[in-house]
């Protein structure tokens, strides 16, 4: 349990912690390479880490240098070896969805679970084109649900319509067709996060993106690679929104990753009347990042372009209480996704922050936030979701009276560290 007392305002400079679904790439991607793949700013946070031990139980060697630093020992698919336990992606979807599509092509049985919120969410949308390309994968309820077992099959390249922007299909469609005979082509309704592609492409493999079609070509030769992480703007995000909802705060974030498929919070936090500059852009690899700043801000409420919720999905727990402490109404809609994360997060959203007596009304595919009403601290819950729990404590800041977050630890998942960085900034 973890309680925020409520503070006046937020001010200082710092990193956040690496990007959690670039670290999970950079696992993975390196270990499928050869030779030494050098990571900086691998995110030691309990997803990654999940992917990590997974790799460890398939035979693939790696080790810490110093603090921050990351080296995995690639040997190529062939490198990999069967994994004598179930593979656990604890509560990751990357690294059970990610690891699906580099199992589905190998030549030997693998499991994966996780723990019970992974279990209850979908894995047939990987599963399915899976089959198409010739794997050979089972699961509970006809294959929608793990634990999820996996025959290593021979594969072939397919073409397959997303029919939902999702990067975790996305990847583990990419990631087998490296291992499948000819092109594998995947078409998006909208724009996912791209990292799988430009790290792929750093790596060696022929990656063709044109618009919405991505196409990778199979049996490529990866190398490993050095790698430089961006501070992950999903972690971001809550203080950016925390700095804009406080009086008399400034914040300068540095090294925050700002992939235009990622970065569609900065958009709506300024289409709110956020003050956020994007200072000092320059690029770590393929990945652009940028130092932002952002202060206190006279907040009104928007209406998010559906067209850009894939880019901001993540960060709808944070803008959701921008939402809150705005004047009037924003709309969320075509965020149905979000039924389907770490938790149902529409539901939960409302739920919860209707506790401390947000005005949100949810509905099947987003959030109707009624802005401008006064917060009070109360009991919330994370439901065990590490950005429900971030969502709840920026929340906090602004109300009369403490607010006490149960299972608030969680934030570990993706940002280690979470309540002592923030209590680093306040400022009386
Ligand atoms: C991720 C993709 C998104 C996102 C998740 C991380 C990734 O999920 O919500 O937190 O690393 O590829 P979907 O692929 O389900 O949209």
């Amino acid at each position: 349990m973890v309680t925020i007392e409520p503070q006046l305002k937020l001010r200082g400079r710092l990193q956040v912690p690496g990007d959690k679904s670039i670290s999970h790439r950079a696992a993975i991607i390196g270990a499928l390479a050869h030779g030494m793949t050098e990571v900086e700013g691998f995110l030691r946070a309990r997803d990654p880490l999940q992917t990590l031990a997974c790799l460890t139980s398939l035979g693939v060697r790696w080790e810490n240098r110093g603090e921050n630093r990351l080296i995995i020992e690639g040997r190529g698919f062939d490198g990999l070896r069967e994994p004598k336990v179930v593979l656990d992606a604890g509560n990751s979807g990357t690294t059970i969805r990610l690891l699906m599509g580099v199992l589905a092509g190998t030549d030997f049985f693998s499991v994966l679970t996780g723990d019970a919120s992974l279990r209850r969410r979908p894995m047939g949308r990987v599963a399915e084109p899976l089959k198409e390309m010739g794997a050979r994968v089972f699961g509970r309820a006809q294959g929608q649900y793990a634990p999820v077992a996996i025959v290593g099959s021979p594969l072939r390249g397919i073409e397959y319509r997303l029919p939902v922007a999702s990067a975790q299909v996305k990847s583990a469609l990419l990631l087998a067709g490296l291992r499948a005979e000819g092109e594998t082509v995947v078409v998006e309704p909208g724009p996912s996060r791209d990292h799988t592609e430009r790290m792929l492409s750093a790596f060696g493999a022929e990656v063709d993106r044109k618009g919405r079609r991505v196409a990778v070509r199979g049996l490529a030769r990866l190398e490993g690679q050095r790698i430089v992480i961006p501070g992950d703007i999903s972690s971001a995000a809550f203080l950016m929104v925390a700095a804009c909802i406080r009086p008399r705060s400034d914040l300068i974030i540095e090294g925050v990753g700002v992939n235009p498929t990622r970065a569609g919070v900065i958009r709506a936090l300024r289409a709110m009347g956020a003050r956020i500059e994007v200072e000092n852009e320059r690029n770590f690899g393929p990945e652009p990042v940028a130092d932002l700043r952002v202060g206190t801000s006279d907040l009104h409420g928007t209406k998010i372009d559906p067209a850009l919720v894939p880019t901001l999905i993540d960060e709808i727990p944070a803008l959701a209480v921008a939402a809150c402490y705005a004047s009037g109404r924003t709309v969320v809609r075509g965020a149905g996704e979000l039924k389907v994360k770490e938790t149902n997060r529409i539901e939960a959203l409302a739920a919860e922050l209707g506790r401390m007596g947000a005005c949100i009304t949810p509905l099947p595919d987003g959030l109707v936030i009624e802005g401008g009403r006064e917060l009070t601290g109360a009991r919330c819950s994370s439901r065990g979701d590490h950005r429900m729990a971030m969502a709840l404590a920026v929340a906090a800041l602004g109300a009369r009276g403490p607010t006490t977050i149960v299972d608030g630890e969680c934030v570990d998942v993706s940002f280690p560290g979470f309540y002592q960085a923030f209590q680093g900034l306040v400022r009386p």
